[in-house]
């Protein structure tokens, strides 16, 4: 028999709830492992506030260092009022992660749970049966535009250029041919000329290779509202940097949760990083309170989108849908479940997942 070979993931779990969720999820990647017969070796490093209190320095070189040479990078969370009035903040080591490794494409899947749909805080005939993916751009517009202060005054440049849109466009209209083949655009083109740039762009490369796929373009104020109006009309959204941060955390609560929401950053060829789409939750950190689910399906997408392991993807979230499906709950989600205990319920599942017929696991004779 062939040697498994072994996936090197890096491990950044960084601050607040972030190493209580980094934990489950390596645990459950353990218990896809053992079922499966993989092999992943870890290594963990610092980033954000714990990397800036041992060094002063957010994305520490050998912290870089350690993603480049990984096969995936699993972060749980970023940042905290501790470091809130400080020069260097915790989130610029996110920042620059993402743009070393070229993470241009932020993948945020958006699924309604059956088992959860009474528990969204809209009406179950709106959520029920959602399933949407948000294609956020990830290393442009304003998050990477020239800051500055002057007098009293501030500004924050919104640049975008062609190939930066047609890329991400191209992720998008992709993505929608595996799916429903439908794209919607979302920018600010009645204001912004960053927003009539990415109009006209996605529009060519639209009519040059996708004519197969449906696009419509809807300005991000009116897309706010029509999200929680009626959001089964959405198949992919695609969108510049801030619209995608900000529609992201309001499209969580279709499902129920932000502590639900997993999301896969990926670029053309450095090592893709996965990371819950909720924060450092500091008001709920250190108390075994936090929503693990987000990073475990974000782990989910670490095994199907950065090693190619669909199977195992399956297993974790089918495995998350059981969990849930049996009531384990957590305080988010109304229960009294904690962080743990909630991994603890979904790898119960993966240790009893069938493997299928033909999938065999490795055997160690004499
Ligand atoms: P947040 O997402 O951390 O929290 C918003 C609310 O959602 C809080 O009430 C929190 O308790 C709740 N929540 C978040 N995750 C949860 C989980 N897993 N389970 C249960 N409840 C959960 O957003 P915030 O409070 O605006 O930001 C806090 C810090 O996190 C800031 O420093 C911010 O910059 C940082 N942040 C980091 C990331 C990241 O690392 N990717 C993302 C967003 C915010
Ligand atoms: C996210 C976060 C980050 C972002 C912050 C922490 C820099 O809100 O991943 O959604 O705005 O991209
Ligand atoms: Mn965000």
């Amino acid at each position: 028999m062939t040697a498994q070979r072994t996936f090197n993931i890096t491990l950044l779990p960084g601050d607040g709830v972030g190493p209580e969720v980094a934990a489950v999820a390596r645990e459950v990647l353990d218990a896809v492992a053992a079922q499966c017969g993989r092999r992943f070796a870890y290594q963990t490093r610092l980033i954000g506030g714990a990397a800036i209190d041992q060094s002063g320095d957010p994305l520490p070189q050998e912290t870089l260092a350690a993603c480049l040479e990984s096969d995936a990078v699993l972060l749980g969370a970023v940042g905290g009022p501790k470091w809130d009035r400080a020069t260097v903040r915790p989130e610029a080591g996110l920042l620059a992660v993402r743009k070393a490794l070229g993470l241009f494409a932020n993948i945020r899947p958006l699924k309604v749970d059956p088992a959860l749909v009474d528990f969204s805080p809209l009406k179950p005939a709106i959520v029920e049966d959602v399933d949407l993916v948000i294609v956020r751009e990830l290393t442009g517009g304003s998050y990477y535009g020239d800051k500055r202060r002057f007098g009293d005054s501030a500004s924050d440049l919104c640049i975008y250029s062609v190939p930066e849109i047609e890329r991400v466009a191209h992720v998008a209209f992709n993505l929608a041919r595996e799916r429903l083949g439908k794209v919607t655009s979302v920018d600010k083109a009645n204001v912004m000329e960053t927003s009539r740039l990415w109009r006209e762009t996605v529009n060519r490369v639209h009519a040059a290779s996708y004519a197969d796929v449906k696009l419509e373009h809807v300005l991000v104020d009116a897309m706010a509202m029509h999200l929680v109006r009626a959001p089964r009309n959405f198949d992919v959204i695609l969108t510049e940097n801030m619209f995608g941060d900000i529609l992201s955390d309001e499209a969580s609560m279709l499902a129920g949760s932000i502590g639900l929401a997993p999301s896969a950053s990926l670029g053309a060829n450095k090592p893709g990083l996965f990371e819950p789409v909720h924060g450092s939750a500091p008001d709920i950190a250190g108390r075994d309170l936090a929503n693990p689910v987000g990073a475990v399906l974000s782990t989910a997408m670490l095994l199907r989108h950065g090693l190619g392991l669909t199977r195992e993807a399956e297993i974790v979230e089918k495995s998350v849908a059981e969990a849930l499906a049996n009531g384990a709950r957590t305080s988010d989600l109304g229960g009294g479940v904690g962080c743990r205990e909630m991994g603890d319920a979904i790898i119960k599942e993966i240790h009893s997942a069938a493997l299928p017929p033909g999938h065999r696991m490795p055997m160690h004779w004499g």
